[in-house]
């Protein structure tokens, strides 16, 4: 069982840090195989997807160890290219494997992910960049994935797509020759993995923007580096003193990173003063509605932050328009919040929210159907009045490190069981 237990409409205010990132961990974990060598990463967040992450590294044959934050991946015993359906299944970024098992053995079998939550999600950007760089691809239920030689080469993707981006950067840095990544995504953690790739002795620049180059290079060694904060636990935490008009001291951020966020923030009537690593919110007693939010790839409105957005906005004053434009189907919040009382009609493409703010949530017993719905649901849980129960909460446990501990910090009433 895994249910988070809350009792509501209690005013939360504090100091609360926000935990190394996610999305950026991820496929700096996946990078680790490049070097064969020792990998030391400070920062990384302690949750789920970090454990899958290791487990698959040491599938691999990788040996790591754990200090606190700090993973020491070290890839020199990596002897395995086979990255089975038992993790893809958990976790779809298991596919990152994919660029830097070529990259290191000029083979991956890696199983193919399915659908998920939030729609059909298919890799065929990544297949098609990967084949493009002198891959040969086996589809069916595994990625049979075998190059003599990655070659370099101009790549222009479709859509900004992060994971395909990232994909394409681990499978170049070792390529013969110069890649170029067009219409990149631009989003902070790809900013990120260039700096651990360059850490290890890559060559790559111009990530943050469109245009990503990374020039192959023979050999690549040890590496130390710092994962950056995650920008959607911090702005989840933002919102949670948001949402109980309350106060917070937001430490271990990137202010540069969160405009989007703030910006948002600021229209809802919220105060926010930024110091260098630190965001301070102090929420009005009552927030404002917005006329239009829309997901965006970077440095557009995150999709991520869509739903806690949506639980946010449900108890503004006004009707506010939300549109998800990044993800066919990210929308299984919107019938557990109108069960705490929400007033939410979406459109039946799935891609547009009419939300017209109510006075106050009512605890009940919701469901989390993917990881953002899970926190937007534990945001209305705070927010509401008596008790909410937050069932399948495994889903938060994959991105959030010790949720309830650092609201609990902020004066909230909540336990994980
Ligand atoms: C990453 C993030 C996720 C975030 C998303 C968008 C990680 C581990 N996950 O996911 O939290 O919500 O970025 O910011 O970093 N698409 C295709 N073909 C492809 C690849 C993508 O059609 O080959 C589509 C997807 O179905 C989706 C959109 O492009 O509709 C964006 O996907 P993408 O940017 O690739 O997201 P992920 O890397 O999967």
């Amino acid at each position: 069982m895994s249910e988070y237990h809350i009792q509501g409409k209690i005013r939360l205010a504090g100091e609360v840090s926000a935990s190394g990132s996610k999305n950026a961990v991820l496929p700096i974990f996946a990078a680790c195989i490049l070097n064969g060598s020792k990998n030391v990463l400070h920062n990384c967040p302690q949750i789920q997807d970090t454990m899958i992450s290791i487990q698959i590294l040491e599938h691999l044959g990788c040996t790591v160890t754990t200090e606190g934050n700090t993973v020491i991946v070290d890839s020199s015993t990596a002897n395995n290219w086979h990255v089975p359906d038992e993790f893809t299944r958990q976790m779809r970024s298991s596919v990152l494997f994919m660029g830097s098992l070529i990259g290191r053995f000029g083979k991956a079998d890696v199983s193919f992910p399915g659908g998920c939550e939030l729609g059909s999600r298919p890799i065929d950007m990544h297949i098609k960049a990967l084949g493009a760089m002198g891959t040969d691809i086996q589809t069916g239920d595994m990625l049979q994935c075998s190059a003599e030689k990655l070659q370099g080469l101009r790549i222009h993707l479709s859509f900004p797509s992060v994971g395909a981006t990232e994909n394409i950067m681990l499978a170049a840095v070792l390529a013969e020759g110069e890649t170029t990544i067009l219409n990149a995504a631009r989003e902070p953690e790809i900013v990120d993995l260039q700096g651990f790739l360059n850490s290890m002795g890559a060559k790559v620049i111009g990530a943050g923007s469109d245009t990503i180059l990374i020039k192959g290079v023979k050999k690549l060694h040890e590496a130390e580096y710092t994962v950056m904060p995650d920008r959607i636990v911090a702005a989840t935490y933002l919102l949670a003193a948001a949402i109980t008009e309350g106060e917070i001291n937001l430490k271990n951020v990137r202010p540069s990173d969160m405009i989007p966020v703030t910006a948002k923030l600021t229209e809802m009537g919220c105060q926010i003063s930024e110091g260098a690593n630190s965001i301070k919110l102090l929420a009005p007693p009552r927030l404002k509605s917005i006329s239009k939010l829309e997901t965006r790839p970077h440095p557009g409105f995150p999709t991520d932050l869509q739903a806690p957005f949506v639980a946010t906005l449900a108890l503004a004053d006004g009707t506010s328009v939300v549109e998800e434009n990044v993800f066919s189907s990210r929308c299984g919040h919107a019938p557990e919040l109108t069960r705490m009382g929400a007033d939410i009609m979406v459109t039946q493409d799935s891609r547009n929210f009419v939300i017209r703010g109510v006075e106050s949530f009512k605890g009940a017993t919701v469901e989390a159907t993917d990881l953002r719905c899970g926190a937007a649901l534990i945001l209305a849980g705070l927010a509401a009045e008596g008790k909410t129960i937050v069932k399948e909460g495994y889903h938060v446990s994959r991105g959030y490190e010790h949720i309830e501990v650092d609201l609990r910090g902020l004066g909230a009433d909540i336990l994980h069981l």
